[in-house]
């Protein structure tokens, strides 16, 4: 295979076993450089779970991940980050006591130890992501549109070259979410790849390159948004609905 061939993330039979839950029985998915791909699927289908596997917080009970080639399931997560995976987290993490750029500042120091360096690179992820003017706040002073604002810059302050972000857009208003995808569009155009949970399926359709589905811990369907809405066994686990009657475009 040549190298542009190998997706940057390849996941084969990912199994995860809490007791006895499977809360992932046999995950496949791939994500091309450059790319973003959508993981859709219902509550308790497995999407946290994995990401959690992926960025080393859980080790798998069986399956292989491959970043860049490199088998990493099983890896600390200190190291997995430190391999270019950068994650938000569902539930935000509130950095309650501590400034937006303290907070931000905390992922920079993975790559510049010394610390005035590494709160000059929060600086310029808060101007890329746009807290800038918020630097100063404290954490729990956040709106949710910023907090989880604020979990993306912290992610991004560790120079990723994947990013897992796992229901970023969840309870923001319509305009919230026009400016998060607007983020999403310029984080691409930085050339880092996105992975990305997430439930309204109008926000992913239109930036979405490929769509993931899964269910009861189980990769269900891969391919595009607009295959995603008009197959079946997609649409019965989990859009809930048949196809709209008034034609396929319907979704968009
Ligand atoms: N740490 C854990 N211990 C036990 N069960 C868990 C744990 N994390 C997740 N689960 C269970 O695994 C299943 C998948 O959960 P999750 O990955 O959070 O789903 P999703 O993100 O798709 O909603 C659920 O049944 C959930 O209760
Ligand atoms: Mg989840």
């Amino acid at each position: 295979m040549t190298a542009a061939a190998v997706p940057l993330l390849e996941v084969r039979g990912l199994v995860k076993r809490f007791g006895a839950l499977r809360a992932l029985d046999g995950v496949d998915l791939d994500v091309a450089a450059g790319t973003l791909t959508g993981l859709i699927g219902p509550n308790g289908a497995g999407k946290t779970t994995a990401f959690a596997c992926i960025a080393g917080a859980e080790r798998p009970t069986a399956g292989s991940i491959r970043f860049r080639a490199a088998e990493i399931a099983g890896m600390p997560a200190s190291r997995v980050t430190r391999a270019g995976i950068g994650r938000t987290y569902q539930i935000v993490q509130t950095f309650a006591d501590m400034t937006v750029l303290e907070a931000t500042t905390t992922g920079a120091l993975l790559h510049h130890p010394r610390l005035n360096e590494a709160v000059a690179r929060a600086e310029e992820v808060l101007e890329f992501v746009g807290l800038a003017d918020k630097r100063q706040r404290l954490g729990r002073a956040l709106t949710i549109a910023d907090k989880k604002r604020l979990e993306v810059a912290r992610a991004l302050a560790t120079e990723p070259d994947l990013l897992l972000l796992d229901e970023v857009m969840a309870g923001l208003t319509p305009a919230e979410c026009g400016a998060a995808v607007e983020l999403l569009r310029r984080t691409l155009a930085r050339g880092i790849t996105i992975l990305m949970v997430e439930h309204v399926m109008e926000v992913l359709m239109p930036i979405a390159d490929h769509i993931v589905v899964i269910a009861a811990g189980k990769t269900l369907f891969r391919g595009s948004a607009a295959e995603a809405v008009r197959d079946a066994a997609v649409v019965e686990a989990y859009l809930g609905a048949p196809p709209a009657g008034d034609g396929a475009e319907a979704g968009r």
